[in-house]
């Protein structure tokens, strides 16, 4: 009796460990998934800010669902070329078609391929894409799921002044778009905006990446800096006040010629 169980038990085992790989690979589709908290739950009026932001939302939505950058960030990414991306470690791992996955050339057994869409339906959802801004783990800011926040000019965003860390050709385009802020910060002739608020602090404390300050900090804090983006990128309205020039005064009748001069 005992030797049938025992049996049976070891044949379970066996099949188990024959069938694993695939039922693994069926599931788990060789990603590794981040969370899956439902932060809409709570911030339902964030997610419809997120969803009524139109083409920043697509476009986000669509970083969020390219594999290769969410697994460039979780590696602390320094420079992709397609193939293989250098971390901040300088390690370099390569895309390993068999295994689906990006292989650390100087640790071969460790392999990672990381994907935001936790319910695996093949999409990046409402509530998925919060991850990309949000999430401490990606951005090698702490290893519990906590929740941070990552602005437009971070390193590996959109970049800042400080230039560090960002590879033109991660999400398959131009420099434009990972070096934003480090454009703005150049002659440029919105500069001024975007170098006064980088000077000023947000109300958000900075998390180190990968144990690295970030480029837009001001002191412990992120620098207000993403302020200028958000101006121009978002629908939020400004109150502006032009104070009119002062009178011209007509009583002199041979007053001294001038012209922009003070
Ligand atoms: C159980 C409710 C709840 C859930 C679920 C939740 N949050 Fe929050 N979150 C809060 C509360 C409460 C605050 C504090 C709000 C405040 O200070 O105005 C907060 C604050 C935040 C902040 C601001 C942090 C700061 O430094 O000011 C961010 C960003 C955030 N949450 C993101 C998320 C994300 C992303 C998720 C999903 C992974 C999430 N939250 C899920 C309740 C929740
Ligand atoms: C494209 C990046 C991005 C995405 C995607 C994103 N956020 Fe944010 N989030 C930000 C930024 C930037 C701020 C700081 C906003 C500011 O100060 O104007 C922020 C701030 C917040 C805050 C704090 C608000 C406060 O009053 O302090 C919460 C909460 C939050 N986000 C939740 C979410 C949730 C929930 C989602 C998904 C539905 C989400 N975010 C998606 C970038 C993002
Ligand atoms: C003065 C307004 C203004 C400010 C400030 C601004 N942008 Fe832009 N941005 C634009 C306009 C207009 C375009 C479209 C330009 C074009 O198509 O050539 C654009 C384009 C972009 C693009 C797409 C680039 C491309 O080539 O497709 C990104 C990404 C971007 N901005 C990010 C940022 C970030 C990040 C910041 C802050 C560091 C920022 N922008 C600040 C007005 C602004």
């Amino acid at each position: 009796m005992m030797n049938r169980k025992l049996l049976l038990y070891f044949a379970l085992m066996v099949f188990g460990l024959y069938v694993m790989p695939n039922t693994v690979s069926i599931f788990a589709g060789q990603h590794t998934f981040y969370s899956s908290i439902s932060c809409e739950k709570c911030h339902s009026d964030v997610l419809s800010q997120v969803e009524h932001s139109g083409y920043v939302y697509e476009k986000h939505k669509a970083a969020a669902g390219n594999t290769n950058y969410t697994t460039y960030l979780s590696l602390g990414g320094i420079s992709y070329n397609g193939n293989s991306i250098t971390d901040y470690n300088n390690n370099v791992w390569n895309w390993n078609a068999s295994e689906q996955k990006w292989q650390n050339s100087s640790n071969p057994a460790e392999m990672v391929n990381v994907s935001l869409d936790t319910n695996r339906n093949g999409q990046i959802d409402s509530s998925e894409i919060c991850m990309l801004c949000h999430n401490a783990t990606l951005f090698g800011a702490g290893t519990h799921t906590g929740a941070t926040v990552r602005v437009c000019d971070d390193d590996r965003c959109h970049g800042n002044r400080i230039y560090a860390d960002n590879s033109p050709e991660i999400l398959g385009s131009y420099s434009n778009i990972t070096a934003a802020g480090y454009n703005l910060s150049q002659s440029n002739v919105h500069q001024a905006f975007y170098l006064q608020a980088s000077n000023l602090s947000s109300s958000y404390g900075i998390s180190e990446t990968f144990g690295r300050i970030p480029g837009n900090a001001n002191g412990s804090f992120i620098s207000r800096g993403y302020w200028a983006c958000e101006g121009c990128h978002t629908d939020i309205i400004v109150n502006i006040t032009i104070p009119p020039p002062p009178s011209y005064n007509h009583s002199a009748s041979n007053p001294e010629k001038k012209r922009y001069l003070p």
